[in-house]
């Protein structure tokens, strides 16, 4: 008896020895946190890292009362990294990583309101994505971006649950509204239905439709990256007059000059991996979510929407290049005054900040309406890829022509 009892007490010994080395007693941290942020300190509680992680993990330990809280590590990526070497790894790999340096690479990303950008309000918001080290954070934390991981936006803290990463939801705190409205696409279409439908009534077989990760994340692959990207321009294009459209394209993205001659831009495009610039990148990143398709359904199904989702764009893109071609007639012909230093075209990276109404027009065209006929088109939203998109362009293109066409008339008047 006395035998078993040692034994038993020797093997509790190693099983709380193993599973939380040290970490029996309530540190100083929650001892004090308990009463500064309780729920918090019980949220980290429940979740898996509790068992061998305390604060110190990811906070350090250098802040030790309510005198030194500066001295606060906020963790960066890296602080994951040592533990989760092959989730980091991947996801620095994929394009959430760059989302910083999409954000500074806009060209008027310094003249939005501070509270938008650093104070995160705005573009801050959900752009704050690819900050590695802690330090490089840490030595100016209170003006660079003082809050804002990115492990956190999917594992929200301090849960840094996996089940609650995994579910759709966890995407759609950006992935929604204006100009990404993947979330209201996907949940109102066929896939999203079904999959929440069986969340509800059948949890067990919920997989048999699938999430936004189950295509984004395959085998919970952290390198999230898509094949057209955000813009939806693509290099080289074989297709000739899907080409000239694009051309238009490229030229109000900046990308090209009016002469169709690449600019400094076409850096920025590399550095951020805005867009495929070679046929087999193109084709390494189709070819992931084809082979995802192909688990439920078959090869043709699957190569007829894929075909049919392209062409949307190239549809989209035909309404978009005549309606970029008459602004640019308009500063050709100096009824639109250019911007100092910069070529006589519009310029779409500019977003809203333009001094037109027609350029306002161009401007939706682009972000909203051109977004959703294509991004409705791989989620399967036909409402969306119809109402919001396609049938919102022609009204787009109608008001262009007419308002330039007003335009030309009012600088006869007035010249
Ligand atoms: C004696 C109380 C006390 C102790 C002990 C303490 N903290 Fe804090 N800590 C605070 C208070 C109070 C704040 C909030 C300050 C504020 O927001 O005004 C804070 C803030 C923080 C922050 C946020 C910092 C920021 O930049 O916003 C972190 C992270 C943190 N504590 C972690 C820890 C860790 C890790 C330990 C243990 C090594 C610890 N704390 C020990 C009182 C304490
Ligand atoms: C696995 C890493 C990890 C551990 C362990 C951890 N935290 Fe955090 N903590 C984070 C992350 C990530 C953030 C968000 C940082 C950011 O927004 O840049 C954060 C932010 C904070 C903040 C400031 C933001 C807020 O919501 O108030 C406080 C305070 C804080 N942690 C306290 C604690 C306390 C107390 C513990 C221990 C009970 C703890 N943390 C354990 C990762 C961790
Ligand atoms: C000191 C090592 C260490 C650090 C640092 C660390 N983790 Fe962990 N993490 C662990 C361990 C141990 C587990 C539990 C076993 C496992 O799942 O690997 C875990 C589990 C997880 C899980 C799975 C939880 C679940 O529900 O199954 C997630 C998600 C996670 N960590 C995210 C993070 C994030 C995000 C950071 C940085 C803010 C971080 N970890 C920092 C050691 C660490
Ligand atoms: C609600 C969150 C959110 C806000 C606010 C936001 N963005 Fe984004 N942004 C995203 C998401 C999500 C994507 C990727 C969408 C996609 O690929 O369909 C994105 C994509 C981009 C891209 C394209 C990156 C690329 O490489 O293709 C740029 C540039 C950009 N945003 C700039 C901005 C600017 C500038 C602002 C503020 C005026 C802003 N964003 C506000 C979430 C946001
Ligand atoms: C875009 C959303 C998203 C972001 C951002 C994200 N994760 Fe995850 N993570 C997931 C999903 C989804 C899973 C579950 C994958 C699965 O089902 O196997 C997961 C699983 C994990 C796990 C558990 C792995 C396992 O098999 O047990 C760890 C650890 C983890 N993530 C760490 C991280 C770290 C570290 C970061 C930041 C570098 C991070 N995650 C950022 C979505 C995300
Ligand atoms: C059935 C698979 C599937 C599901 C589910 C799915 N997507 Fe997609 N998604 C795609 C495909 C296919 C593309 C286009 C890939 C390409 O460029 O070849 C895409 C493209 C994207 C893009 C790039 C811009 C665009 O919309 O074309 C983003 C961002 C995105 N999806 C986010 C999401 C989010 C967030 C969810 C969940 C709310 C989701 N997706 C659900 C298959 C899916
Ligand atoms: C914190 C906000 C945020 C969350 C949460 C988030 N994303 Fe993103 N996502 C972005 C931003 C911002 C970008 C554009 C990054 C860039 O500028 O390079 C992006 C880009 C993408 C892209 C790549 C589009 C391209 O250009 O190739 C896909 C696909 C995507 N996200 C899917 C997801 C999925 C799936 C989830 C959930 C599992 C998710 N995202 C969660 C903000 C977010
Ligand atoms: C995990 C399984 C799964 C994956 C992966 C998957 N689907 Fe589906 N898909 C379904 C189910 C289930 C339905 C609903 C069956 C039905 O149409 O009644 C469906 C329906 C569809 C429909 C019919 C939509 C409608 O409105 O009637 C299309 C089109 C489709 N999927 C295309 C795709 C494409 C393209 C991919 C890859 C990008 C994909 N699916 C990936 C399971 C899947």
């Amino acid at each position: 008896m006395a035998k078993n009892i040692l034994c038993f007490s020797i093997s509790l010994f190693f099983l709380i020895g193993i599973s939380s080395p040290l970490k029996a007693e309530v540190s100083k941290c929650e001892e004090c946190h308990i009463k500064v942020s309780p729920k918090q300190v019980e949220d980290f509680k429940r979740g898996e890292m509790a068992k061998s992680l305390d604060c110190t993990d990811c906070h350090g330990t250098d802040h030790q009362s309510e005198a030194d809280v500066g001295k606060a590590q906020l963790p960066a990526i890296a602080t994951c990294q040592g533990c989760h070497e092959e989730q980091a790894e991947q996801y620095l790999s994929g394009k959430h990583a760059l989302g910083l340096v999409a954000l500074e690479a806009m060209p008027y990303t310094h003249m939005q309101p501070e509270a938008f950008i650093e104070g995160q309000k705005g573009c801050g918001g959900c752009h704050t994505l690819g900050i590695t080290d802690q330090k490089a954070r840490g030595s100016d934390k209170r003006k660079y971006y003082p809050y804002g991981m990115d492990c956190q936006n999917c594992h929200t803290r301090h849960a840094f649950s996996k089940k609650e990463a995994a579910e759709p939801e966890a995407c759609k705190t950006c992935h929604m509204g204006f100009d990404h409205a993947q979330w209201e696409m996907y949940s109102g279409a066929k896939h999203g239905v079904a999959y929440m439908i069986n969340r509800d009534v059948d949890p067990e077989n919920k997989h048999r439709a699938p999430t936004c990760q189950t295509c984004h994340m395959p085998n919970g692959n952290h390198r999230v990256f898509s094949a057209w990207g955000f813009l939806a321009v693509r290099l080289p294009e074989d297709d000739a007059e899907w080409m000239g459209y694009r051309a238009a394209i490229l030229k109000a993205l900046g990308v090209l000059d009016p002469e169709g001659s690449p600019t400094p831009r076409l850096e920025v495009v590399k550095a951020g991996k805005v867009a495929r610039l070679s046929k087999e990148e193109f084709a390494a990143e189709r070819k992931r979510y084809v082979d995802t398709c192909r688990q439920c359904h078959s090869p043709n199904f699957v190569a007829h929407n894929m075909k049919n989702a392209d062409k949307m764009i190239k549809e989209a893109d035909k309404l978009f290049a005549e309606a970029i071609e008459i602004v640019a007639g308009l500063y050709r012909d100096g009824i639109i005054p250019r911007k100092k230093d910069a070529p006589a075209y519009p310029d779409l990276l500019t977003f809203y900040d333009v001094n037109t109404k027609i350029e306002q027009t161009l401007y939706e065209m682009f972000m909203d309406h051109r977004m959703k006929t294509f991004q409705g088109a791989f989620h399967l939203n036909y409402d969306y890829s119809t109402w919001y998109g396609y049938a919102k362009m022609k009204k787009d293109l109608v008001e262009i022509r007419e308002t330039a066409e007003k335009m030309r008339q009012d600088k006869k008047l007035k010249p």
